[in-house]
């Protein structure tokens, strides 16, 4: 199954929108293969934006992924790597449109709320990033089977 990484963003946890965000992903129909609340140190910040590394917004950048709490995800399903790109909109949310998750609730592009990966391959390098793979679960649902 196609795999990707997202992450809830600390301005996400600061303004109680976890909750909100996880349940698109779960309505859309995406599985969720792990989870994690957590803190990015500098060092896994360096690593994760490493494509960015010089580039005039980089220090802040580092200073607010660092800033606070975030939940990091691994998410599943059928074309799931553009799929979540698509849910969360553009970068910068003075151009994302409404419905997406930046469009809905994000004003600042150097707060634009969640992250997710832009390709397979920055999927997988991702998920190493933040996750043992052992912490990442497969498993089966069946809806009928849990409610009676
Ligand atoms: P980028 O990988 O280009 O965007 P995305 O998160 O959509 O893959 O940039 C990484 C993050 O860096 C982005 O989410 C927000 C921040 N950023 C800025 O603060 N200013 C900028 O001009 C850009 C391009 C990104
Ligand atoms: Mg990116």
């Amino acid at each position: 199954m196609e795999r990707t990484f997202v992450m809830i963003k600390p301005d996400g946890v600061q303004r109680n929108l976890v909750g909100e965000i996880l349940a698109r992903y779960e309505k859309k129909g995406y599985k969720l293969l792990a989870m994690k609340l957590m803190r990015v140190t500098e060092e896994l910040a360096h690593q994760h934006y490493a494509e960015h590394v010089g580039k005039p917004f980089f220090p802040g950048l580092v200073e607010y992924i660092t800033s606070g709490p975030v939940v990091a995800l691994v998410l599943g399903g059928k074309g799931v790597v553009a799929g979540v790109r698509a849910m969360n909109g553009a970068t910068n949310p003075a151009n994302a449109a409404p419905g997406t998750i930046r469009g809905d609730y994000g004003i600042e592009v150097g707060r634009n709320v969640v992250h997710a990966s832009d390709s397979v391959e920055s999927a997988e390098r991702e998920i190493a990033i933040y996750f043992k793979e052992e912490e990442i679960l497969a498993y089966e649902k069946n809806v009928d089977a849990w409610l009676y």
